[in-house]
């Protein structure tokens, strides 16, 4: 039998971001319009409003999701990333499970409806691609639901955690204020949130082989968890880690590292520092309220709350 063809592009080359930027801007501007007319009346939640709207609003206008199915998405996205804990609970399994399978259905349909009527859009070019690639439709298709079911998840809690770390961060006043007057770090600001307060804590590991890492023998098949969090509070990497340096120029493995570098990468930097530009500008004054409050989780971290005010 022939080997079957290999995509030769990611799915989020820089192209695919350059074309998402004009999208992401347009929403950004939306959200912070809504943001506005709440804070004329006092206090808003920043995650509700902004946090988990604009990587929905993003994923969705770029998978062609219909605005009216996000409160779905999110609520079963929410659910879903259960089963990624360390340790969860049964009946977190259960509540992970049944979210997968409403994940499946949601997703499975939207890939039928767009073969059906197929747009000049990425999900009916994936769809090309793997048809090209797998003859068995059966099988394409549960690829495909995969593949746009595991970017949603993948974007939807870790983009959300950043906006809302990055502005319970870098509104405190002396920060905002000097922001405001370099926004030529805006980048390096965006870069030590995600070392300093990483949305995703846990990553797990087995060792293919018998190895040695970092002086400590591991075996092969053995589980090896790898805790982001400290891994950037590391002081050999990063000197006074609990400091917090726009400049300090360091470096972290928010996103992973090696051949699953986090591809997503760039499109949730692009996000954050879009959106931090546009509140630099119009919010001047903005400030935290209220201490972001935190779900009971330790690998996909979730903030549910963050009051601020002007
Ligand atoms: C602040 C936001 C984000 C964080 C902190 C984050 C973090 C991560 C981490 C830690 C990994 C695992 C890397 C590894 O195993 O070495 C990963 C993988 C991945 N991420 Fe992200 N991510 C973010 C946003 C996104 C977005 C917006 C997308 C999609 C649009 C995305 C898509 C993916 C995909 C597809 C993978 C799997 C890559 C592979 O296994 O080859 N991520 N991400």
């Amino acid at each position: 039998m022939p080997p079957k063809a290999r995509p030769t592009r990611t799915v989020f080359d820089r192209s695919t971001i350059e074309r998402l930027a004009p999208d992401v801007e347009r929403d950004a501007d939306r959200l912070l319009d809504e943001l506005a007319e709440k804070l004329r009346w006092g206090e808003a939640d920043f995650v509700s409003t902004i946090s988990e709207q604009l990587p929905v609003s993003t994923v969705g206008s770029w998978l062609g999701i219909p605005p009216e199915d996000y409160p779905h998405i999110l609520e079963i996205t929410h659910n879903q990333v259960f089963a990624q804990e360390l340790l969860p609970t049964k009946s977190q399994l259960t509540v992970s499970a049944e979210a997968t399978l409403a994940l499946r259905a949601y997703f499975t349909e939207l890939v039928a409806r767009r073969r059906a009527e197929p747009r000049h859009d990425v999900l009916t070019g994936w769809i090309h691609t793997w048809d090209a690639m797998e003859p068995d439709r059966e099988k394409a298709d549960e690829i495909l639901y995969r593949l746009t079911m595991f970017v949603t998840i993948a974007s939807l809690e870790t983009t959300a955690t950043l906006l809302t770390s990055m502005t319970h961060l870098l509104t405190e006043p002396a920060r905002w204020a000097w922001l405001r007057e370099h926004p030529e770090h805006i980048d390096a600001a965006v870069d030590e949130v995600l070392r300093y307060d990483p949305p995703i804590h846990i990553n797990t590991r087995i060792a293919a082989e018998d190895t040695v890492l970092a002086g400590v023998p591991i075996k092969k098949d053995s589980m090896i968890h790898v805790l982001y969090g400290a891994a950037n509070h590391d002081p050999r990497r990063n000197p006074d880690p609990a400091g917090f340096d726009i400049l300090r120029g360091g470096s972290h493995l928010t996103f992973g590292g090696g051949v699953h570098y986090c591809l997503g990468a760039a499109l949730a930097k692009l996000e954050a520092r879009t959106l931090l530009a546009r509140m630099l500008d119009r919010f001047p004054t903005l400030r935290t309220v209220a201490p972001p409050e935190y779900a009971a989780r330790m690998v996909f971290r979730r903030i549910t709350s963050l009051g601020v005010a002007l």
